[in-house]
């Protein structure tokens, strides 16, 4: 008896709570609608500048200063510019601008003689503009 009369009351309130949506509530309204237009040429895909661009030595020696500073490490180009003031080891980096500085990467003659951390060369990934032609 007290079951039948309970039920309704819990059936509206199940129909109240559905109503209020709370997925509906907290979806934006869009504000602006992007209308395709067919005669619009597709943007081309665009290849990022640092997995096909390369460089010369040529150009890469003009590149020897903490004004502008790219290594070649391993074929790879990188621009360290604006790494340069924030190289733990100072002003070793500037050694190596402008030319394969591999060995004086993976060698630090200078420093403590070995390579770089790991996590150096994650940094230096971060830097890489290109490959050597
Ligand atoms: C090729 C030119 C470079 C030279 C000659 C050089 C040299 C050095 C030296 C002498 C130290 C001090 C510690 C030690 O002697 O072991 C050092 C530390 C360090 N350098 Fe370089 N460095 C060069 C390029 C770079 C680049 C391109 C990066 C990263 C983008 C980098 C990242 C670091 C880091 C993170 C340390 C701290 C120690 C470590 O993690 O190995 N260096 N470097």
């Amino acid at each position: 008896m007290l079951k039948k009369a309970i039920s309704p009351v819990i059936a509206s309130l199940l129909l109240s709570a559905c109503s209020l949506n709370p997925i509906s509530e907290l979806t934006p309204t869009p504000t602006s609608t992007i209308s395709p237009s067919l005669d619009q040429e597709a943007t081309p895909f665009k290849e990022p500048e640092n997995s096909t661009q390369a460089y010369t030595m040529e150009e890469v020696v003009t590149h020897d200063s903490a004004d502008s500073c790219w290594l070649v490490i391993q074929g790879q180009v990188y621009d360290v510019t604006s790494f340069v003031s924030n190289h733990p080891g100072g002003e070793a980096i500037l050694e190596g601008c402008g030319q394969d500085a591999t060995v004086l990467f993976n060698t630090r003659p200078m420093g403590s003689g070995t390579p770089h951390s790991d996590g150096a060369r994650i940094t230096l990934e971060t830097y890489l503009i290109g490959t050597l032609e």
